[in-house]
């Protein structure tokens, strides 16, 4: 490690408190957290420090002109305690990547490596061991430089912090199909992952569980002829025993779980196709029988299986199969992130 990183660390840890059989998602924090401030023109020294509150002037730009970009990552610790991280240096590659598009000064990828390395040894009995358990990792920049005018601040803040959690979603999810909304536009900054993109899923997903729903398919802004995403996930459908999802586009997060799953599937047997589903292509192979399964793809929950789903006032239901994609899928992405199996790919990162 190359970075220096000032640590202090808590008077007294909380970790006590915290029922790690019974874990929520991202709902509890570690005892400490990471920060690195850039300000005249440079990042400055990473610090850990106790996980506490921010002080910010009123007039920081990040409540203002929502210069906001974040990651998610998990961390696991193996049978023999050695803390893993799955692609992690994806994560800082497409955190710059939405920096550069939201004009936020990227984070120089040592920062980000050695000062999350760094804080999950210092948090490290925060790791859940527990099957389906992770810690959570949210690395973040917003603006705090001040002013109200529309223009990029001069000030930011980078910070990781950690959350030991339980498994995402409990059991298979209904989802209706976006017709009129939509998150993401060509041009726009749907491939980033901004805050204020999650923001303008809020209203959307509301009126779809309002009327019995639990997520919505994103369809793309133009025709909404075409399923693009699965709530904050990527998404897959199974066509007898072809296995297809969008290609990545402006509108679509580059998923380090979709990437993963492609390669793995084709591994295992599995035909693979990336290329632009239409909704009438999905609901025609719903009625003739052909559409096997559909699931969402995305770091928090791995792989959310869908039960069913909603097109203009119609319900079409997914068949119960006994071996889905989406299970075997699950378990060998897991357990190459988990080091409970070879990873051929070398994507696992031992901290
Ligand atoms: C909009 C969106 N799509 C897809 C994903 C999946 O990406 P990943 O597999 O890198 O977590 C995410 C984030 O988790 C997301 O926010």
């Amino acid at each position: 490690m190359t970075t220096s990183i000032d640590i202090k660390r808590v008077e007294k840890s909380k970790i006590s408190s915290v029922d790690f059989d019974n874990l929520p998602f991202g709902s509890v924090y570690s005892d400490h957290m990471l920060t690195c401030d850039y300000k005249n023109g440079k990042w400055q020294s990473p610090k850990i420090e106790p996980f506490a509150p921010f002080s910010l002037d009123p007039s920081a730009k990040i409540f203002h002109y929502g210069q906001s970009i974040f990651e998610g990552m998990k961390a696991y610790k193996d049978a023999e305690e050695n803390i893993l991280l799955f692609r992690p240096t994806d994560n800082c590659k497409r955190l710059n990547k939405s920096a550069e598009r939201l004009v936020i000064p990227p984070i120089p990828e040592e920062i980000f490596m050695d000062g999350l390395k760094a804080l999950l040894e210092v948090d490290s009995d925060w790791i859940p061991k527990n099957e389906g358990s992770s810690l959570y990792v949210r690395p973040f920049m917003f603006a705090t430089g001040n002013g109200f005018h529309a223009s990029p601040a001069d000030a930011y803040k980078f910070v990781i912090c950690t959350a030991p959690s339980g498994a995402y979603f409990g059991g298979k999810v209904k989802v209706l199909i976006e017709e009129r909304y939509a998150r993401a536009a060509n041009g726009g900054v749907g491939y980033a992952k901004a805050g204020g993109n999650y923001a303008a899923q809020f209203y959307p997903t509301q009126l779809a569980i309002e009327k019995g729903y639990n997520q919505v398919i994103w369809t793309d802004d133009n025709t909404h002829q075409f399923i693009e995403e699965a709530g904050a996930m990527n998404i897959f459908i199974r066509i007898n025993d072809t296995l297809i999802t969008s290609p990545t586009s402006d509108r679509i997060l580059d998923g380090i779980t979709r990437k993963s799953i492609l390669q793995i599937a084709e591994d295992n047997g599995i035909a693979t196709e990336v290329r632009k589903i239409s909704v009438g292509e999905d609901v025609e192979a719903a009625k003739s029988g052909s559409l096997k399964e559909m699931f969402g793809a995305g770091t928090a929950a791995v792989i959310s299986p869908i039960a069913g789903f909603g097109y203009q006032e119609n319900d079409f239901d997914l068949p119960e199969l006994e071996n889905p994609y989406a299970a075997k899928l699950k378990k060998l992405i897991t357990d190459i992130q988990t080091n409970k199996s070879e990873d051929p790919y070398g994507w696992r990162v031992f901290v």
